[in-house]
C-alpha cells in the first residue's frame, strides 16, 4: 500500500470491495476494478434514498477516490453482519431471522422512485443467460405478464448485508438495487439464503433451508406478500440467477429451478 491508504485501518472485505476506518466515525469503502461506475453511482444514491424515506441505513457522505480506487465514505455502524452475529448466538437465530424478514417487508413499503426496472434487469440476465432461446423466449413472455410493481428492491438482501448495531438491524450495500415487485426481491433473498455463497456442507444445507422458510415466513407477515406471489416471480428469479452463477449451479439449485419451471408451466433448461 501507499501513502494513503497505509493510514487506513482495515475492517472488513466484501464480494466488491475492502472497507477501512478513516476516523471520525466514518469508514471509506474502496471497490475494486471489477465493478462498474453505474453500480458505485447507484449504490451511493440509493443509500441516500433509503435513508431519507426511514429505511435503516448508513448513508452515502460523499464519492471520492483513494490512491486511484473509486470509494465511497459512509458513517461507520458499530456490530458485525447477521451472519457473524448468527455465528455467535446460533440459539437465537430465529429471532434474528424473524426482525431480518419484517426489515424486509418494511423496506418493501418504500417507493423504488427513478431507479433501474428490476423487470428490465431480470429480462437482460435471461436473455445473456444459459437457457435455450424457446425457454427465453417463452420465460420472457411469461415474465411481460407479471405485474412491474413500484417497490424499492434491493437484490442482494442476504445475511452478510445486514448488520446488528445497538439501534437495530440496518441493511447496507445498494449496488444492486431496482424498482420492482416485493416478492421478485423476496425470492432472490431465499434463493440467497439457500444457494448463495458460503459453506455448502450437507448441515450447512439443511441449516439455510430451515432459515429461508423462516425468513420468508417472517417477510411474508410484515409485507403482505403472498405465497403465491412468491412462487410466480420464483422460476423468473432462477432462470437470471444462472448467467453470473456457475459455482451455484449445485445439483439442489437445479433441482429448485427445474420445479419453478414446471410450476408455471415453462418448458426446461434443457
Ligand atoms: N458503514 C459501515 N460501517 C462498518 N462496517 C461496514 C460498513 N459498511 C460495510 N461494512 C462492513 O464491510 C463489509 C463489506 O461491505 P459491503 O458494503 O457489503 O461490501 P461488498 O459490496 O463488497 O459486499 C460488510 O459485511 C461489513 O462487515
Ligand atoms: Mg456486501
Amino acid at each position: 500500500m501507499n501513502d494513503q491508504a497505509s493510514q487506513l485501518s482495515f475492517l472488513a472485505s466484501g464480494t466488491s470491495a475492502d472497507l477501512f476506518d478513516i476516523g471520525g466515525d466514518q469508514v471509506v469503502k474502496l471497490f475494486r476494478d471489477s465493478v462498474s461506475d453505474e453500480m458505485i453511482a447507484r449504490e451511493a444514491l440509493t443509500s441516500a434514498q433509503a435513508a431519507a424515506s426511514g429505511v435503516p441505513t448508513a448513508a452515502a457522505i460523499g464519492r471520492t477516490t483513494w490512491d486511484g480506487r473509486r470509494a465511497i465514505i459512509y458513517p461507520r455502524l458499530h456490530g458485525p453482519t447477521l451472519m457473524d452475529w448468527i455465528r455467535c448466538n446460533p440459539i437465537r437465530a430465529g429471532w434474528a431471522l424473524d426482525r431480518m424478514g419484517a426489515l424486509h417487508g418494511a423496506m418493501h413499503r418504500v417507493r423504488g422512485g427513478t431507479l433501474r426496472s428490476l423487470k428490465q434487469v431480470l429480462a437482460t440476465d435471461i436473455t445473456y443467460g444459459p437457457a435455450s432461446h424457446a425457454l427465453q423466449r417463452s420465460a420472457i413472455a411469461y415474465l411481460d405478464r407479471l405485474p412491474y410493481g413500484d417497490a424499492l428492491t434491493h437484490g442482494d438482501f442476504h445475511l452478510g448485508n445486514v448488520m446488528m448495531t445497538s439501534g437495530g438491524l440496518v441493511v447496507i450495500d445498494w449496488s444492486k438495487a431496482a424498482v420492482g415487485h416485493p416478492a421478485a426481491d423476496a425470492v432472490r433473498s431465499e434463493m440467497l439464503m439457500r444457494f448463495g455463497i458460503g459453506p455448502n456442507d450437507w448441515v450447512t444445507r439443511l441449516w439455510r433451508d430451515w432459515a429461508a422458510a423462516r425468513l420468508r415466513r417472517s417477510y411474508a407477515a410484515a409485507s403482505g406478500v403472498t405465497a403465491s406471489d412468491i412462487s410466480q416471480w420464483r422460476p423468473i428469479v432462477a432462470l437470471a440467477w444462472l448467467r453470473a452463477r456457475d459455482a451455484g449451479r449445485t445439483p439442489a439449485f437445479m433441482r429448485y429451478l427445474a420445479k419453478a419451471l414446471a410450476q408455471a408451466g415453462l418448458p426446461s433448461l434443457r
